[in-house]
């Protein structure tokens, strides 16, 4: 049997963080108190979050310009140990995340795509070798759905995040393996309101993991259902946090886990990243996270 390895393809951003008071209403301007930039992109912070879990290669098909933002963008993904595979779209930026951060921990984001939305059916590379796929929605529906039909025909394990929120195509849904939102991503996929675990039953994915914030996370894997509680910790920022999650569970899946031990491992990580500010700047190592379970 090869060894597992994970590709996940998708979005890179740099985020320009403002941390503020408070996020402002539509119309509305507040005075912030602190600026940084931070590499980021729902897709990125995944493939990080893969790496620092350890033990599995990973590599990421992403789609960047030709600024000085992606030199960033491409030292964080080599910094973390993930293998960049770029393709540069003619005439796109470097894809940005607008983020306002309130002294009480919640973010509001606005993406500007770039480059990310240029990532076309024909840029997945061979498949061979690899194990796993791990994909989100910030690349063009069209273009995820193809690279998950051809990943689930040539036999790989695919994983979808299904962030930001939108109804999903059934040929999208029928070529995955596992499917991982939040409560408004399950609403917006399922049409079901208020009720998690009908929404989940469904679906007809084989597993979906349904994150609740500091609740934890409830799923179903077939006919087995699990609930991992969340970890309290001090919260500094949230961004990534779902990144982290998605990127955690699938390499400890990948390594051999089981699922509940895996979705352990990937709330302890999530919470970790609660922890810290920014989006890849805050997704902790193995280390760091079996520290982190010991502790509790
Ligand atoms: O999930 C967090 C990410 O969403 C940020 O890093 C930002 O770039 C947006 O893609």
């Amino acid at each position: 049997m090869t060894s597992p390895a994970i590709l996940v393809a998708g979005s890179a951003n740099l985020d320009f963080v403002v941390r503020a008071p408070r996020i402002p209403t539509p119309g509305e301007t507040v005075l912030g108190h602190a600026f940084s930039t931070y590499p980021g992109g729902k897709g990125a912070n995944q493939a990080v979050a893969c790496a620092r879990a350890g033990g599995v290669a990973t590599d990421m098909l992403l789609a960047l310009g030709t600024d000085a933002y992606a030199a960033e963008l491409e030292a964080s993904l080599h910094a973390a140990r993930v293998r960049p595979l770029v393709v540069r779209p003619a005439g796109l930026a470097t894809g940005t995340a607008f983020i306002c951060v309130s002294d009480d921990a919640e973010n509001a984001i606005t993406v500007a795509p770039g480059a990310n939305a240029g990532l076309a059916p024909g840029h997945l590379p061979a498949l061979g070798g690899y194990s796993h796929l791990l994909l989100q929605l910030e690349t063009p529906l069209d273009t995820v759905t193809a690279f998950a039909r051809t990943a689930h025909t040539a036999g790989l394990n695919v994983t979808l995040n299904g962030a930001p929120a939108q109804a999903l195509p059934r040929a999208l849904l029928a070529a995955l393996d596992a499917l991982i939102v939040n409560e408004g991503e399950l609403a917006a996929i399922s049409g079901i309101r208020h009720d998690i675990d009908t929404a989940i039953a469904a679906l007809d994915v084989p597993c979906v993991a349904v994150t609740l914030g500091a609740r934890g996370v409830r799923a179903r894997c077939g006919a087995a259902w699990f609930s991992q509680p969340g970890f309290a910790v001090e919260i500094v920022d949230t961004t990534a946090a779902g990144d982290t999650f998605c990127g955690a569970l699938v390499a400890e899946l990948a390594r051999g886990a089981r699922w509940p031990e895996a979705l352990r491992f990937a709330c302890a990580a999530a919470a970790l990243t609660c922890t810290r500010p920014g989006a890849q700047s805050s997704i902790p190592d193995r280390h760091d996270v079996h520290l982190f379970l010991q502790s509790r």
